[in-house]
């Protein structure tokens, strides 16, 4: 074949992507990304100064990838350094350890501080976002559970791992899935493909549960004033029972969730006359 032709065409199926580590400090951006492309773990704590930067080439089907990787620094000292790196992102891993939950409630800060910083440019629907949630290894400090976590991914459109850079678990299969959704994307014109599955819960569904689980009361989980009336305990309940039934709702946390609901209601009704 004419080298021209053929070079044309190894071009067409080679892909240049840019992905962007992001997450609180500590958290093991870094030890995820050393794990897949040196396939070791250090641990000991080296921050990132600013920005870590390096490139790996990856084969996904027929088309090679080189993937730039942006590690970011988390800690806020850093926010000056970081803050140019957020652009012409095609992918980026959020990650978070499940044993310090305020590293899991960050993950909204770390979304804010993106958009912000991406300004006009923020389109947000076209990035592939990855939630690890990592150190799952240490199982005895884990405070923040798999379906909060999934929750939170899937809600939003993301894709949820559980990771540890430490035993390497669930590390391949998060960044193979990972490329593939960026491929995707740019395959579709640089727009997220709409799933062929959608996910199988409402918006209404996925934050009914959240606000269950940081209710204060059994009042406040029902969505009732202190003192309400046994009518209006079994209609709060009836409306909440309809939403999250395990045989309707398919969220993460859904049981649990209809469970506290049932329990909270027993123990309202049995101090109204
Ligand atoms: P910054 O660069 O400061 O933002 O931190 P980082 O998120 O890059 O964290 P880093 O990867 O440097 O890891 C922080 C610490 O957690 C190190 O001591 C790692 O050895 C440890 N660590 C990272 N991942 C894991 C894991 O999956 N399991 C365990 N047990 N420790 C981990
Ligand atoms: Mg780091």
């Amino acid at each position: 074949m004419d080298t021209n032709v053929q070079k044309r065409r190894e071009n067409k199926k080679s892909l240049r992507v840019k992905v962007i580590s992001l997450g609180n400090a500590e958290v093991g951006k870094s030890c995820i990304i050393k794990r897949y492309c040196e396939k070791r773990f250090v641990p000991k704590y080296l921050a990132t100064i600013g920005i870590d930067y390096g490139v790996t080439k990856v084969q996904v089907r027929d088309r090679e990838i080189k993937v730039n990787i942006f590690d970011m620094a988390g800690h806020p000292f850093f926010y000056e350094v970081r803050n140019e790196f957020y652009k012409d992102s095609q992918g980026v891993i959020l990650v978070y350890d499940v044993g310090l939950r305020e590293s899991f409630d960050a993950l909204d800060s770390w979304l804010t501080e993106m958009k912000q910083e991406m300004g006009s440019q923020a389109n947000m629907e076209n990035i592939i976002f990855v939630v690890c949630a990592n150190k799952v290894d240490l199982t005895k400090r884990r405070v923040v559970d798999e379906s909060e976590g999934r929750l939170w991914a899937e809600s939003r459109g993301f894709h949820y791992f559980e990771t540890s850079a430490q035993s390497g678990e669930g590390i391949n299969e998060m960044f193979q899935s990972f490329f593939s959704s960026i491929t995707d994307m740019c395959e579709n014109g640089g727009k997220r493909p709409t799933p062929e599955v959608s996910v199988g819960f409402t918006k209404e569904q996925a934050d009914t549960i959240r606000r269950i689980r940081n209710s204060k009361d059994s009042w406040d989980m029902l969505g009732v004033k202190p003192g309400a009336t046994r009518e209006e305990v079994n209609k709060a309940y009836r409306k909440l029972a309809v939403l999250l039934h395990p045989d309707k709702c398919v969220a993460p946390g859904s049981e649990d969730a209809f469970k506290a609901v049932v329990n909270a209601r027993t123990s309202l009704l049995k101090n109204i006359n």
